[in-house]
């Protein structure tokens, strides 16, 4: 092996090695220069063939050639890792790997329904308030004109704590939390938690949500409640839904009715979402009734007004087309992601 060869791949190491090891642009220039500069190792190399004999000197050339062109290449491509990485260049980071692609969270679809339904009420000027889960039978019960015997006071039927207190059956307490605190004119929705003591299945869970509404104000009548609970129903299912009332009967309203939309599913056709009836229940609501005044001081000869309650999960079950509550509440991230 001639000298000029082994100085030639001891070039191609070291050079390769120097290069690795250059911490920033200063030194890797001179590390450049060293070996590729005009007084470089490799030039130097490529001056001293000429005194090889003939023929040695093809293989020495081509070895050149090689080494020189590796050590380019080398250096090239730490100038642009410098470039990239700045100062993380140092750190032994190579950054110009792909990134790792994090998850993103998403809204909840009980959130995201529960969100929309507010912003459709705020537009038509009504105002989100909040009520405590934790509830006492005053305001889930007797303010509502809910009799001590009502079955829905049953201990099979609400949480109740030692102390009597309970967590609420619905967001119904809200309206009167919100009139013993303030004079007409009301117009509030309230959304939140509800608690019943129902064994879970397809459609019931113990654990659910409501958005509550309230409007009092002079002269409020029940073609007010259509025309908003209509509003409604077009903004969150699309402007061909139809709406129906069906007399009903609720303790704290008078008339009371159940709100049906036509089936989102078959337009009215008859499926099994709608049971073959074309119609899909969305809420309850009513006239408030003149006891539940009473109850919080207004005065019901100056004042009426008319108060709906609806099922979030009902809403979102519809509008995403899932068929069993449980789905909302196992946080299965593949079922979540979908939304
Ligand atoms: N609170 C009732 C329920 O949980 C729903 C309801 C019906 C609310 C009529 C109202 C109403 O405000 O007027 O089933």
């Amino acid at each position: 092996m001639s000298d000029l060869q082994t100085t030639l791949e001891a070039a191609r190491t070291d050079g390769l090695q120097a290069v690795a090891d250059a911490a920033d642009a200063a030194s890797l220039e001179e590390v450049r220069v060293k070996l590729l500069g005009r007084k470089g190792v490799v030039t130097s190399s490529m001056k001293e063939m000429s005194k090889l004999p003939a023929a040695e000197r093809p293989a020495i050339g081509r070895l050149a050639n090689t080494v020189r062109d590796e050590l380019q290449t080398a250096v090239q491509k730490k100038v642009a890792t410098l470039k990239a990485g700045g100062r993380g260049g140092r750190n032994g980071i190579d950054v110009t790997l792909p990134g790792r692609r994090r998850r993103i969270g998403l809204k909840h679809p009980i959130s995201r329904v529960m969100d929309d339904c507010v912003a459709i009420f705020r537009r038509l000027g009504f105002v989100a308030v909040d009520g405590p889960d934790l509830e006492d039978e005053y305001h889930n019960f007797d303010a509502l004109n809910t009799p001590a015997d009502h079955p829905s006071r049953d201990i099979q039927d609400t949480f109740y704590l030692q102390d009597g207190r309970l967590l609420r059956t619905h967001t119904s307490p809200v309206q009167i939390r919100v009139m013993r605190q303030q004079p007409p004119p009301v117009r509030i929705v309230a959304p939140g938690r509800c608690y019943r003591r129902d064994t879970p299945d397809a459609t019931h869970s113990m654990n659910f949500h409501q958005i509550e509404g309230l409007y009092i104000d002079e002269n409020v009548s029940m073609a007010d409640l259509k025309a908003t609970l209509l509003n409604f129903a077009h903004e969150m299912f699309g402007k061909a839904v139809k709406l129906q009332m069906r007399p009903h009967f609720f303790p704290f309203t008078e008339p009371s009715v159940e709100i049906d939309i036509s089936c989102v599913n078959c337009r009215g056709d008859g499926c099994s979402i709608c049971k073959n009836s074309g119609w899909l229940e969305i809420a309850g609501a009513g006239m408030v009734d003149p006891e539940v005044f009473n109850s919080v001081g207004y005065d019901y000869e100056t004042y009426t007004g008319y108060a709906f309650g609806m099922g979030i999960e009902r809403i979102a079950m519809l509008r995403y087309e899932i068929n069993d509550i449980r789905l909302l509440y196992e946080n299965d991230v593949r079922f979540l992601a979908q939304f």
